[in-house]
């Protein structure tokens, strides 16, 4: 990091740093299919992850010169294809946060888990460059870190990549407007409350089974494009809805059969709905399906509460309550890994959101 940069001063007009470890998300129902301004097409549902994680560091110094002015290091290195996004990012928003032309901004930016493992690091990322964004913003206009804060940073991370709105908050988030939920609105996520969650679903773990480390095959933004004039996507949205609704029930009444219902049914419309795309994309492998045919089969011989959802890729994220996790997790070990690549996978659970790191990188 640049030394110049790294001197705290009194005044934050003048130079200061903030900092924050933000996590990644896994979606319940799914966002897919976005209309103007990253609005979402339907409203969709969270849960927030604790280990997998993005470490952002930002120092600002004071500058005379015009336009954006960004350096930005991933994992120690000089990264300039993310330091181009983020510039680019940063331009798109000057309207909204002016000051930003008026600093010299360093970014070093760290994830906790590898590259192409099916756990989004765009949710992480950018959310925690939107948590320290807003940081830098109160820092200099005196602000506090209320709740308008979390909601100006959700809103910013949803223009960097829709959702990572729902990582700024810790277990369940929803984004998007629906009738179901009080408070649900397409600018920011919107952490539903302890009153919300059977105490089932407050402690869920995630194994995320890696079948395939290969590159992302379809971007996010192609991804979503794919819903434009999509034959069905009038009656994915309605459907998404309904799905949403009977979720916020299930997680209330800690009703786990239709939690387990709901969730695959996701997962597999989102996969669903990209095969039957123009163009056709399969981003399912082989042994994507023998974890789910052989997850289902457990399921049914023992009645254990584990479920499976996807993502915009091959590998799978098997959710089960906590105190399932003994099992469970044996039989991940001795049944699911052969069909992992290098035998692969990283445990993970419902996490409590972003936090604000006190010490500078070294
Ligand atoms: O936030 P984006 O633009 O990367 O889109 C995310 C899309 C899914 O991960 C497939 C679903 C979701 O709601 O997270």
């Amino acid at each position: 990091m640049n030394q110049t940069l790294k001197q705290n001063s009194e005044n934050p007009t003048l130079t200061g740093t903030a900092a924050w470890r933000c996590p990644s998300n896994i979606a319940l129902v799914k966002y897919w299919g976005k209309k103007g301004r990253q609005i979402p097409a339907n409203p969709s549902i969270s849960f927030t992850l604790q280990d997998a994680h993005t470490d952002m560091h930002l120092a600002w110094k004071a500058k005379n010169t015009p336009g954006i002015d960004l350096e930005f290091t991933f994992e120690g290195q000089l990264n300039y294809k993310f330091q181009e996004k983020i510039a680019k990012f940063l331009e798109s928003i000057m309207l909204e946060m002016p000051f930003l032309e008026q600093y010299s901004l360093n970014i070093a930016s760290r994830n906790s888990f590898p590259h192409s493992t099916g756990i989004a690091s765009s949710a992480s990322s950018m959310s925690a460059l939107a948590m320290c964004l807003c940081t830098m913003e109160a820092a200099i206009e005196g602000l506090p870190q209320d709740e308008a804060f979390y909601q100006r940073a959700s809103h910013f991370a949803r223009l960097a990549s829709g959702s990572a709105c729902r990582s700024v908050y810790g277990g369940l988030v929803a984004w998007g407007k629906t009738e179901a939920l009080e408070g649900s609105n397409n600018e920011y996520g919107v952490a539903l409350t302890e009153a919300q969650i059977h105490p089932t679903f407050r402690k869920y773990k995630d194994a995320v089974l890696i079948v395939s480390r290969t590159e992302k095959e379809v971007s996010s933004r192609a991804g979503h494009a794919l819903m434009d004039g999509h034959p069905y996507a009038e009656a994915r949205y309605a459907d998404a809805e309904v799905n949403l609704a009977a979720l916020l029930q299930a997680i209330g009444n800690g009703d786990v059969t239709n939690f387990i219902r709901l969730v695959e049914h996701e997962a597999l419309s989102l996969h669903a709905l990209m095969m039957v795309s123009n163009p056709s994309v399969v981003l399912f492998k082989p042994n994507t399906w023998e974890i789910i045919n052989r997850l289902r089969t457990f399921r049914q011989e023992t009645g254990y509460n584990i479920c499976f959802t996807l993502d915009a890729g091959p590998n799978v994220h098997v959710l089960y309550p906590e105190a399932e996790s003994g099992i469970v997790e044996r039989f991940i070990r001795e049944e699911l890994v052969v069909y992992c690549e290098g035998n692969y996978w990283i445990a993970d659970r419902v996490g409590s959101g972003p936090l604000k790191l006190e010490h500078e990188e070294g």
